[in-house]
């Protein structure tokens, strides 16, 4: 079927799928490290890369590959690797893009991990500045004739701080380097860097592709020469995502859409009623009217997503807040069903040095929040009650 001018559910739920007549409608897990070869001739064939074909699931599986070619269709890309989380598939697209001596520009807020992958490139003689790429100057004046490779979260875990992709990318091709974009936050339904200019997306599919919160994983997407060699470099290092994972995420997608509209309205609701309260200082969602960078969000996002950035008034509130509430769950991994609450400071971003971490806005009073899935009103009252005094 060409699904080329579907809309993006249509897609979601139809792209990549492998049914045939009276086949399984649904692409089986395909649960098998080996694929058998026809005769000795085929396997050689497959081997040297002169067929392309089924080999061994390290490389290609076609539970893994449905989901493949379903994100590669909804980011706009030619086409996707999966990972076996969102760290290894940053890793593995970081790793075929640079080699000993180029240099990267990345911003300061970044999820905690991947801060923590960019301190670490150093023992790999490779130069990393971190940089507020939400100033353009500062990504001008950061290039050196080395760099080879800007890499963007946007929104930023956890501040939701914007940068602009396409003028970021637009210097960045200017000098010769790629453009690399976390769009874990945002998904495709909502953001696709790839029109935008990025040469890249990646994603910890764990997240909102999957859904459900019982799953890790990961991808990488753009063009066909670039997914071909990140396909040989990550074979190597080995972060295969496992088939019965491939086929939990490709589910989560075919709701996609109708799961980030209901994320947005909820994140709505919840940001307005806690921009109210008197035991906050700031609420920081880009559906507020007070957003700073609303401008640059209504250029490049067609939704704000689930995700909220609350500043209480005093330290010492936090751990009542998160001890006090009910029906939200303290733990980290954002974009499920159920609504996520967590304290970057001392969790995800608790590897970057303090100093950094309160110069780079991650101060002690900010408390991040997944909006699930739940009823707005339930929501609310949980948090209504977690902040009673
Ligand atoms: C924005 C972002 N990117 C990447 C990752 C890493 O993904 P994973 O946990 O699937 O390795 C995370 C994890 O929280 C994240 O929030």
């Amino acid at each position: 079927m060409n699904l080329k001018k579907s809309g993006f559910s249509t897609r979601a739920i139809h792209s990549g799928e492998k049914s045939s007549e009276n086949g399984p409608m649904i692409t089986p897990i395909y649960q098998t490290a080996p694929f058998t070869f026809k005769d000795a001739a085929h396997g050689a064939r497959l081997m040297s890369g002169k067929e392309k074909g089924y080999v061994y699931s390290r490389g290609l599986n076609p539970t893994t590959e449905v989901f493949e070619e379903k994100i590669a269709d909804l980011e706009g890309g030619e086409a996707a690797l999966s990972q076996a989380s969102g760290m290894a598939a940053i890793s593995a697209a970081i790793l075929t893009s640079v080699k000993a001596g180029d240099h990267i520009i990345t911003d300061e807020v970044l999820y905690g991990g991947t801060y923590d992958l960019f301190v670490d490139l150093a023992k790999f003689g490779v130069k990393v500045s971190f940089v507020d790429t939400s100033e353009l100057n500062s990504v001008e004046n950061a290039i050196l004739p080395q760099t080879k490779l800007v890499f963007l979260e946007t929104p930023a875990n956890p501040t939701m701080k914007l940068t602009d992709i396409k003028a970021v990318s637009d210097i960045a091709h200017e000098k010769g380097a790629q453009v690399v974009v976390d769009n874990t936050y945002m998904t495709p339904y909502f953001q696709q860097p790839l029109s935008l200019g990025a040469d890249v997306v990646v994603h910890s599919a764990t997240k909102y592709l999957n859904g459900h919160g019982d799953t890790i994983g990961g991808v990488i997407v753009g063009s066909s020469e670039f997914i071909s060699a990140a396909r040989h470099t990550a074979k190597n290092i080995g972060g295969a995502l496992s088939p019965f994972n491939a086929w939990l995420i490709t589910r989560g997608m075919k709701t996609l859409a109708v799961r980030m509209d209901k994320h947005n309205s909820n994140a709505l609701e919840v940001a307005r009623f806690l921009e109210g309260h008197d035991r906050v200082a700031r609420v920081i969602y880009p559906g507020l009217s007070n957003f700073p960078q609303k401008v640059l969000a209504g250029k490049q996002m067609k939704g704000n997503g689930g995700m909220i950035a609350l500043v209480l008034k005093k330290t010492s509130d936090v751990p009542l807040f998160l001890n006090a509430l009910k029906l939200c769950t303290l733990a980290v991994s954002l974009g499920e069903t159920a609504t996520l609450v967590q304290h970057p400071a001392t969790m995800t971003h608790a590897v970057i040095p303090v100093e950094k971490r309160l110069r780079y806005g991650i101060v002690d009073e900010l408390v991040r929040i997944s909006v699930g899935l739940e009823d707005a009103d339930d929501i609310i009252s949980d948090v209504d009650k977690a902040l009673e005094p």
